[in-house]
């Protein structure tokens, strides 16, 4: 996780971005606090802190480093620029923690764990909005695992977590919406209990959660989705991240999860 300390809207890179909806920024780093603080006191996560860097306000989100796989790396190739100047801090946190960087094709865009999820043995991977479907093939390559590739047709979910999130055993839960219909098919094929999120709770960012054992960590006020996650045996623990939405992310987007 990287704190929150320079987290902003400076620029307007996703439907969700305002300039006109500015953060409340000792709010925003209240909620990041408490998310930290449930995942490391609560939970038991072991929690890497990268330094936060002024002019790169959403290197909060480290989901967007790379796709992280034992101790190697495939480092992100930012679609904006206004994102590409964080590269060289994630980089330089992985290459200083023992981990090995590769790159993807200079000319394919790829966004690391926000486009990239493993379920199974086969990794899910977004493409259209951010990452390129060019991208998939070196996470196959570098991973050894099967890649299966889903198209994104919904710009509000621009990243795959924002749409989908397994959560272990199998399942995952998802939003129909935010998939082209063959993607649908795909995922209906291939998660063994998927579990559909309805388009209210689907943009209260109910799928862009962190699952820990059997608890997930969500955003507040994914009424439905909390009371489907307790019936299959889930701990769902709400949490405000509202500052976060403004920019178009929530729990999940705010960690990278280092195996
Ligand atoms: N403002 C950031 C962007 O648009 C939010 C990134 C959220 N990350 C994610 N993995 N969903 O790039």
């Amino acid at each position: 996780m990287c704190p929150a300390t320079y987290f902003d809207i400076e620029y307007e890179i996703n439907p969700w971005m305002r300039l006109s909806r500015q953060v409340d920024r000792p709010r925003a780093q209240s909620q990041w606090q408490e998310l930290h603080r449930v995942l490391t006191a609560e939970l038991g996560v072991t929690v890497e802190l990268m330094e936060p860097v002024r002019g790169l306000p959403d290197l909060v989100f480290t989901a967007n480093a790379g796709y992280v796989s034992g101790r190697v790396v495939l480092s992100s190739n930012f679609k904006y620029p206004q994102r590409r100047g964080e590269t060289p801090h994630f980089e330089a946190w992985f290459l200083s923690h023992g981990y090995r960087v590769h790159r993807p094709a200079e000319e394919c865009f790829f966004e690391g764990a926000g486009d990239a999820l493993p379920l199974g043995e086969a990794i899910f991977a977004g493409y259209r909005h951010r990452s390129e479907i060019c991208s998939h093939q070196k996470v196959a390559t570098l991973t050894g695992r099967q890649v299966l590739s889903l198209e994104l047709v919904d710009s509000a979910f621009y990243h795959l977590d924002t749409c989908f999130c397994p959560l272990g055993n199998g399942a995952a839960l998802y939003y129909p919406g935010a998939f082209d219909a063959y993607a649908r098919t795909v995922i209906e094929a291939n998660v063994p209990r998927p579990i559909a999120v309805a388009e209210q709770d689907a943009r209260l960012f109910a799928c862009n959660a962190v699952v820990v054992g059997r608890t997930v960590v969500l955003n507040a006020g994914c009424a439905d989705i909390e009371e489907r996650l307790r019936k299959a045996g889930y701990s769902p623990r709400a949490m405000d991240l509202s500052e976060f939405m403004k920019s178009g992310g929530s729990a999940k987007c705010l960690t990278l999860l280092l195996e």
